[in-house]
């Protein structure tokens, strides 16, 4: 749990950082509507929940600074008999008075007004620009004489970047969770038939143990599908003697994971899944044992494709000479995408890769980022030779930068061939 200290810290850092008579102003998510009178599964915004930790929608956060001093007001839906009849129980302002550490709460239908209010007289406005709905227009409409508008977003994502001690605690709880769901899918792929019984055996995991939502949508890729890389159709049969690609995390508590095993559907590895798999396994162990702070993630990237390209040429997926099949990019047909990515409230955090005059953010202590090399090769690519065709392999753990270095988050999660042998050979 993240602490009502730990957030009035967050909000004292972002209130500091604000111009003198500026208003900063942070929406919830909007609830969407799915047809008629059904809704999607409501997830609130993750700067506004960052900032607030309030769940509900229909409510907005202000900071409003003068010279110095700034104030926050919540406002939040009100107790409405009806409304928490058909869509459950609302915290309403008293309450929320008694657990959240901001100046003063209101009724969300007061906002017009207050915002109106407190607008007048201040030079810069900040609010997040990514969004776009009925409230941002309004905003804008009544602050027509200031001098800026701000991006309130790319303030509180630089903040994101480094994790807290509660912040990394709840990512473990989630990779924890996670772990038992990829080894009862590693210990269920040979009595399954289709591809989407394992996401469900994975998903109930989550679900079981109280991680209420995925973090992504679950990627089951049994044999080529593997290769498509954002596969989440789940529906194919599998076949004896494939490989399945499993990505699948949960997220605890607002807090994600993303992980990665490629597994055999009947116990074993041939010869030619065992050679790709240990190459790209091979990969991600340099990779990861690059990560200390001051290291760049540019670094890792051009790493990985070296150490990939090298890879296929000693398989012969690729031939040539290394440095120029890197130069011509000849390795990004099968290993198109980045080796990682920031991971925290969201499962591709949405933490700058750049400071604002353009130079790269080095890893800093605290930091949470996947490493997720991947081979794709497709069962109709003549220029593979035939007993590679149809592998797809990637091996995906969240990793913190630490001082010394690095922990990988879940190295509890089985990844070695003996391993994963192991368990997908238990009866289950
Ligand atoms: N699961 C999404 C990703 O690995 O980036
Ligand atoms: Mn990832
Ligand atoms: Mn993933």
């Amino acid at each position: 749990m993240i602490s009502e200290k730990e957030y009035r810290k967050r909000k004292t850092r972002l209130g500091r950082k604000l111009k003198p008579f500026s208003v900063a102003v942070l929406f919830s998510a909007v609830q969407k509507t799915r047809s008629n009178d059904t809704e999607y599964p409501y997830r609130q915004n993750s700067n506004f929940y960052y900032m607030s930790g309030f769940k509900e929608d229909s409510a907005v956060l202000i900071f409003v600074k003068e010279a110095k001093n700034f104030k926050t007001y919540l406002f939040v839906a009100k107790k409405d008999k009806t409304q928490e009849l058909w869509h459950g129980k609302r915290l309403g302002v008293d309450k929320a008075k008694e657990l959240f550490d901001v100046d003063d709460i209101f009724e969300f239908d007061a906002f017009n007004e207050k915002f109106k209010k407190n607008v007048v007289g201040k030079h810069h406005i900040y609010y997040d620009f990514g969004l776009d709905y009925a409230k941002v227009k309004l905003l804008k409409r009544s602050t027509k004489n200031v001098l800026s508008y701000e991006n309130i977003a790319s303030y509180i994502e630089t903040m994101r970047l480094i994790k807290s001690k509660s912040e990394i605690k709840l990512i473990k709880k989630a990779i924890s969770i996670t772990k038992k769901a990829h080894h009862k899918a590693m210990k269920r792929a040979k009595k399954s038939e289709y591809e989407y019984q394992l996401q469900a055996d994975i998903e109930y995991v989550f679900r079981k143990n109280g991680a209420y939502s995925d973090a992504y949508t679950s990627i089951v890729a049994c044999g080529n599908a593997a290769n498509t890389l954002h596969y989440i159709n789940n529906n194919k049969k599998l076949v004896q003697g494939e490989l399945i690609l499993i990505d699948a995390g949960c997220e605890y508590e607002y807090y994600a994971s993303d992980i990665t095993r490629t597994i055999p559907v009947n116990g074993g590895y041939t010869k030619a899944q065992t050679e790709v798999y240990e190459m790209v396994l091979h990969v991600q162990k340099e990779i990861i044992a690059m990560i200390k702070p001051n290291v760049f993630r540019s670094a890792l990237q051009k790493k990985s494709e070296e150490l990939l390209c090298q890879g296929m040429v000693s398989l012969g997926i690729l031939n040539g000479d290394v440095k120029t099949l890197i130069k011509e990019k000849a390795h990004k047909k099968y290993y198109p995408h980045g080796i990682g990515h920031w991971m925290g409230l969201d499962v591709h955090d949405e933490c700058p890769y750049k400071k604002l005059n353009g130079n790269e953010i080095p890893l800093k202590p605290g930091m949470v980022m996947t490493i997720e090399p991947g081979i794709y090769l497709d069962e109709e690519d003549e220029n593979i030779p035939n007993k590679y065709r149809g592998i797809g392999i990637r091996i995906e753990d969240d990793i913190l930068v630490t001082k010394e270095g690095c922990e990988n988050l879940s190295s509890c999660i089985a990844k070695e061939i003996k391993e994963i042998t192991r368990k997908s050979s238990s009866n289950l």
